[in-house]
C-alpha cells in the first residue's frame, strides 16, 4: 500500500522537523517541498532577476531543472544536476522563495514532480498547498501552526546556535510578512484544507506533535 500524509502550515511551525520524524517512524520518505521552491529561488537570485517582475521570473524559471535524490534517507535537491542543499536555508533564499512561489509558472514546474513522488512512494510531504492542491486525496492532512512569536523565537534560537547575529523583532516581522504573502497570493494560497486536522504546536513538544499525527494516521488506516 502507498500512503500519503500532507503537512501544511506557515513558516517556522516546525513542519520539517515533525514531518521528518513522522516519516522515520513509519519508514516513509520525507518530501520537503519548500526546499524545491528554495532551489528555484536560488537559481533566480543567481540570474539576478527583478523580484517585482513576475513575467521575467516566469521566463527565467523555465531554464531551471529541479529534481530530487535520496542519500541515506536525506532529500538532496538537484538544480540543473548540482546538489544545492548547502545553499538553501538562508533568509535571502527563503524570502525570494516566498516571492517567486507566487508565480504560476514556478508552481506549475514543481507540481508534477511533487505529485509523482507521492504516487510512487509512501510519503510525508510538507509545504503550503499539499493538502489543498498537490495531494487532495492524501490519507491524512495536518495543518500545523503556532503563534508568530513562538515561531520567531524558535528561528532565533536556531540562528543563535549557528552563531548568526540576529534580532527577534526583525525575525518576527519577516515571518509575518512571509505569512501575509503566502496566505494572500492568488495561486495556491496557504490555507487549511477542509478535511485537515488543525494542530497548534505553540504549547506542544515535538514528541507530542509527532505522537498526535501518528495516532491520527493509525486511526485512519
Ligand atoms: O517551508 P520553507 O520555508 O522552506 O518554504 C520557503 C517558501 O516557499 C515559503 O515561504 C513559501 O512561499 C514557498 N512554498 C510554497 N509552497 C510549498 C512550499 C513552500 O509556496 N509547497
Amino acid at each position: 500500500m502507498i500512503y500519503n500524509i500532507a503537512i501544511d502550515g506557515p513558516a517556522g511551525a516546525g513542519k520539517s522537523t515533525i514531518a521528518r520524524r513522522v516519516a522515520k517512524e513509519l519508514s516513509f520518505i520525507y518530501v520537503d517541498t519548500g526546499a524545491m521552491y528554495r532551489a528555484m529561488a536560488l537559481y533566480l537570485l543567481h540570474k539576478n532577476v527583478d523580484r517585482t517582475n513576475t513575467e521575467q521570473i516566469g521566463e527565467v524559471c523555465q531554464n531551471a531543472e529541479i529534481s530530487i535524490e535520496y542519500q541515506n534517507g536525506e532529500q538532496i535537491v538537484l538544480l540543473n544536476g548540482e546538489n544545492v542543499n548547502a545553499y538553501l536555508r538562508t533568509e535571502e533564499v527563503g524570502n525570494m522563495a516566498s516571492v517567486s512561489s507566487a508565480v504560476p509558472r514556478v508552481r506549475k514546474k514543481l507540481l508534477s514532480l511533487q505529485r509523482k513522488l507521492a504516487k510512487d512512494m509512501s510519503v510525508v510531504m510538507d509545504g503550503r498547498d499539499i493538502g489543498t492542491t498537490i495531494l487532495p486525496d492524501a490519507d491524512v492532512k495536518i495543518y500545523l501552526t503556532a503563534s508568530s512569536l513562538t515561531r520567531a523565537k524558535r528561528r532565533y534560537l536556531e540562528l543563535q546556535e549557528k552563531g548568526t547575529v540576529c534580532d527577534l523583532d526583525n525575525i518576527q516581522k519577516d515571518i509575518e510578512e512571509r505569512d501575509q504573502r503566502d496566505m494572500n497570493r492568488e495561486i495556491s494560497p496557504l490555507r487549511q484544507a477542509e478535511d485537515a486536522v488543525l494542530v497548534d504546536s505553540s504549547d506542544l513538544t515535538i514528541e507530542q506533535v509527532v505522537d498526535r499525527i501518528l495516532e491520527i494516521f493509525r486511526a485512519r488506516t
